[in-house]
């Protein structure tokens, strides 16, 4: 059967007490619909629909991929009636899979099972025995232990609320018998609404067996209606993550002070120190060891690297074997390569330092292409810009610059040169030579320390010194 996705996101997220939609509430810094779209897509389903309502446009417009359908829910009589303004337009022969825009942590592996058994003229419900289920609507089961309706906890008796077997609202169902039994919801409940939930009186009085599929882990179905809920996700989030890197092999100091927000692979034998924040896609090669304090964003980190405490790193490129910091930053566009080494208070943006290259100390790399074997000595900075544009400066291989350059662009350094330490360069310097841009030292004979002056000549000293001119 083709599978059809029912997105609901059109609830407004009154507890939230914010402007923002709810579904448009971050997690891991991607709204909560996004990671719910991203899951259903690993499905490969024909079609995804997503309800919205409340926050409408805001929350269309917040993604505009064209394999999305979008489904106005004018009114929001609840989650029921919510799905059934998809199901005017989803053919009877698909599978229906219902996923809510706040619980966001379902994986893709666990829709597969609850889709699997969900047939023909089935109803197959996701369920998660809870400890404390407040909130939850709960699974309600006859003598014989079939489940015979779900009852929402504000419509629940005393006893049925001691029921821990909680209802996650993820369900799959075959379209045709979902529409009839949608067709037959009404609103006699505590909320007035239509509630999904009555489908499964729907699928009982048509005799029609109702599957409840226990979820893998309490984690992805825990719903967001609240900032702390929303906390507890982000925590849960970070979790899975973490777990995942773990199975992948590498070694987290504290998995609970590892933050990762985004694709992050790791080859093995990785080792992350604690209160790394990886951002966005990243990938760290094997034996990659980041230390403390690090945030790693959209960045490729190959095999063997250090990384050593306090770094900044955001879209690089950085080789095999370097060693990177502590306290180094590396921006947009840097790229090092094998066994390079950038150390501390160094920043390099828009700039290649090559192969065994050294910017060891307190430096500035901007708009520069670095050679192979070159030593960039402590304190030189490439001055890339004039304050209205930025020029490149080259420095080739087997270089060495002296610390305290200034290296004024656009300007070459020639492979094997050699600047002087403190030298302003603002031409050429020649491969293979000394060019040294400094005044010569002086050493001043008979000279003699101030002495002390009385405040009268001083006033004299500083109206003469002040004088406009
Ligand atoms: C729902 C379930 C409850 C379950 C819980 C799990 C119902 C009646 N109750 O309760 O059994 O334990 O989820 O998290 O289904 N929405 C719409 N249109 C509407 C109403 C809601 O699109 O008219 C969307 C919301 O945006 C949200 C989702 O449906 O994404 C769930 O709605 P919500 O009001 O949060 O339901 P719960 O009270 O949590
Ligand atoms: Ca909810």
């Amino acid at each position: 059967m083709p599978l059809s996705v029912v997105i609901l996101a059109a609830g407004q997220g009154r507890r939230m007490n914010s402007d923002l939609p709810k579904v448009l509430q971050p997690l891991a810094g991607k709204p909560l619909l996004q990671h719910v779209i991203a899951t259903a897509r690993e499905l490969h389903p024909a079609n995804i629909y997503v309800v919205y309502g409340h926050g409408g446009g805001r929350v269309q417009s917040a993604f505009p991929d064209a394999d999305l359908q979008w489904v106005l829910q004018a009114d929001q009589l609840g989650t029921g009636h919510a799905v059934m303004q998809a199901m005017r337009i989803i053919p009877d022969d698909h599978m229906v899979l219902v996923l809510y825009g706040d619980v966001p942590l379902i994986r893709a592996s666990c829709l597969a099972r609850l889709i699997g058994a969900a047939g023909e003229d089935s109803l197959a419900l996701l369920t998660v025995n809870l400890d404390e289920a407040a909130g939850y609507g709960r699974i309600v089961r006859g003598p014989e232990g079939h489940v015979i309706g779900i009852v929402e906890h504000r419509d629940a008796s005393a006893e049925q609320l001691l029921i821990r077997e909680a209802n996650s609202g993820l369900i799959a169902a075959p379209a045709g018998r979902l529409r009839e039994w949608l067709l037959g919801l009404g609103r006699e409940n505590a909320q007035r609404e239509y509630y999904l939930t009555d489908v499964v009186l729907g699928a009982v009085k048509s005799g029609c067996p109702v599957v409840a599929i226990p979820v893998a882990s309490a984690v992805e179905v825990l719903g967001v209606n609240d900032r702390l809920q929303l906390a507890q996700v982000e925590a849960g989030y970070r979790r899975q993550r973490t777990d995942e890197l773990m199975i992948s092999g590498a070694t987290l100091a504290d998995p609970l002070r590892v933050d990762v927000r985004g694709n992050v692979t790791v080859g093995r034998d990785v080792f992350i120190d604690v209160n790394a924040v990886l951002l966005g896609n990243v990938n760290l090669g094997p034996r990659v060891r980041v230390g403390p304090n690090c945030v790693i964003r959209d960045s490729n980190i190959a095999a063997d690297t250090e990384i050593h405490a306090n770094c900044v790193i955001e879209e690089a490129v950085v080789g095999e074997n370097c060693r990177i910091g502590p306290f180094a930053r590396l921006r947009p566009g840097a790229a090092l390569g094998t066994a390079a080494h950038v150390g501390n208070f160094v920043e390099v943006k828009n700039s290649q330092v090559g192969s065994g290259s050294k910017v060891n100390h307190l430096s500035y790399i901007g708009d520069a292409s670095i050679g192979a074997g070159v030593n960039v000595g402590a304190g030189t900075i490439t001055c890339n810009y004039d304050g209205a544009n930025k020029w490149p400066t080259i420095i080739e291989d087997g270089a060495f610059i002296g610390s305290g350059s200034m290296l004024v662009a656009p300007v070459l350094i020639g492979a094997g040169a050699t600047v002087a330490a403190g030298s302003t360069i603002t031409s050429a310097a020649p491969a293979g030579k000394l060019t040294v841009a400094r005044s010569r030292q002086v050493t001043v004979d008979g000279w003699n320390r101030p002495a002390k002056q009385t405040e009268e000549e001083k006033a004299t000293a500083v109206e003469t010194a002040l004088k406009p001119v």
